[in-house]
């Protein structure tokens, strides 16, 4: 059977929006109502008027989406893709930070649990935890779960005492300073773009640090021939459809996130047939961790 039109058909019949990470496979982004960063997918999830979000992404993706629209039946086809980062970061640690530090704020990045978010005063994405950072009333923050992005942070943000979680991205991570080195002697030419979530050692060789949709949007705007990106493969998609004359290179081997290719075309067809898996989140954890997403979408 051809997938296509039997989901344009469902999606159509049960009044969906689907929503997609810019890290998902090429197909599902093909066929998604929308495509963005996690920051523009909690936007759109907070503002759609579709009665079925299908959430093409990890758990706290959809996660962020049930508790910001409550309303909606939130449905993630891949309901075994988790987030290892989000999994470093348990609420009993963070509450216990808190005690430790009184006076600080918790940032907490979007990947993490809604248990997580609960006990956290703010949320924040890649692409506004700079802005999250200074803006907040407070001088002292811990920041969870991610320490490549806490480190990128406290860097922009020398004023503040930021307490840095030691969780990380597995793909992210393992990019190598030596790697853009490598990359400079074969392409002098291409500038580096690169995500927060990879170390501080590579952030600091890069010519743009940025979320997923920042770095879309920054490849738009430059004009060089060849890009060098340091991020998951999933992106590759979106900026060789929108720069057809352009030439991308990953920055790493293996930049490629297992959990987020666990959607398929079968399984969003599934998800719309069926009206599951379904995403909840209960109350009380639901309303206290929607008070820190809004705090940081009124930021935005
Ligand atoms: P974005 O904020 O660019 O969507 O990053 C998502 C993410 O989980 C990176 O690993």
């Amino acid at each position: 059977m051809d997938l296509f039109p039997a989901i344009e058909r469902l999606r159509r019949e049960r009044r969906a929006i689907i929503l997609a990470h810019n890290y998902q496979p090429d197909e599902i982004q093909d066929l998604a109502d929308f495509v963005g960063d996690s920051l523009a997918l909690s936007q759109k999830a907070a503002k759609t008027d579709a009665e079925v979000i299908v959430f093409c992404g990890v758990h706290f993706m959809a996660e962020t989406a049930a508790i910001l629209a409550p309303e909606k039946k939130v449905l993630l086809p891949a309901p075994d893709a988790g987030c290892p980062l989000a999994e470093m970061a348990e609420p009993e640690a963070v509450l216990a930070a808190k005690k430790e530090h009184p006076a600080a704020a918790v940032v907490a990045y979007v990947n993490t649990s809604a248990a997580v978010k609960a006990v956290a005063d703010y949320c924040c994405t890649s692409a506004n935890a700079v802005r999250v950072v200074r803006t907040i009333p407070y001088e002292e923050i811990i920041f969870l779960p991610d320490r490549n992005l806490g480190h990128y942070v406290a860097r922009q943000v020398p004023e503040k005492r930021i307490i840095i979680w030691p969780g990380f991205c597995v793909t992210h991570h393992r990019i190598r300073p030596e790697e853009v080195e490598a990359v400079r002697a074969t392409h002098p030419d291409a500038p580096v773009l690169v995500h927060p979530e990879c170390p501080p050692e590579v952030v600091d060789r890069a010519d743009f640090v940025g979320s997923t949709s920042q770095i879309i949007k920054k490849v738009k705007e430059m004009e060089a021939e060849t890009f060098i990106i340091g991020t998951e493969m999933g992106i590759l998609h979106q900026l060789r459809k929108e720069n057809p004359g352009k030439k991308f290179f990953l920055l790493s081997p293996g930049l490629l996130c297992p959990n987020m290719k666990r959607t398929t075309l079968e399984r969003v067809h599934h998800a719309l047939r069926e009206l599951a898996p379904v995403v909840t989140v209960p109350e009380p954890i639901r309303t206290r961790a929607r008070t820190a997403l809004e705090r940081m979408l009124a930021i935005t």
